[in-house]
């Protein structure tokens, strides 16, 4: 079973994709695939369907990372589905967390910041109603966020395959 990674924005047409496909990126890199799947969403409907932000795109393609994907809305049965869900800013997290008013898959929905060693920002912020810079400063802290997730999930196949044998 592959472990599964859920990356949450508002949209799902900025940073959660880019997100997912940077990850993607550097599991590759890594010959992991298969053992690590990305997916994402949105906590709204505004755009379900729709491809990444043309914006988001150009600033992932100038970091060498091409973009797809079609946005589609959070649902509750995501927290079954996915060993850990990442959320871009705090909102996303709150509206995410509104889903599971138990708190039983509270364990499994973190900040994607948290993940970041090079940058101190909490939260990705939103680049939507702003310009370039904003979508190539994403690319970059999520870059951070994503090398550092993966050696988390390296860690958590490693301590599984351990309590295997
Ligand atoms: P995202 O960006 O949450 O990173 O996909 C946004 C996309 C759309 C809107 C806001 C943020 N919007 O208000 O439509």
């Amino acid at each position: 079973m592959p472990y599964k990674l859920l990356f949450v924005c508002l949209g799902n047409i900025c940073r959660s994709p880019a997100a997912e496909n940077i990850m993607n990126h550097l599991i590759q890199q890594e010959g992991l695939s298969g053992q690590i799947v990305c997916d994402s969403a949105g906590t709204s409907s505004y755009h379900i369907g729709s491809p990444p932000d043309r914006r988001m795109m150009i600033a992932a393609g100038d970091r060498g990372i091409p973009m797809q994907g079609q946005a589609r809305q959070f649902s509750p049965h995501d927290f079954k589905e996915f060993d850990l869900i990442l959320a871009m800013d705090r909102e996303n997290y709150a509206n995410i967390c509104s889903l599971d008013p138990t708190g039983k898959f509270k364990g499994k929905t973190r900040l994607m910041c948290d993940f970041c060693t090079e940058h101190s920002l909490r939260e990705v912020p939103d680049p939507y109603y702003g310009g370039a810079q904003g979508f190539t400063h994403v690319i970059d802290l999520l870059m951070d966020a994503c090398n550092g997730l993966l050696n988390h999930v390296k860690q958590e196949l490693a301590t599984k395959t351990d309590g295997l044998r």
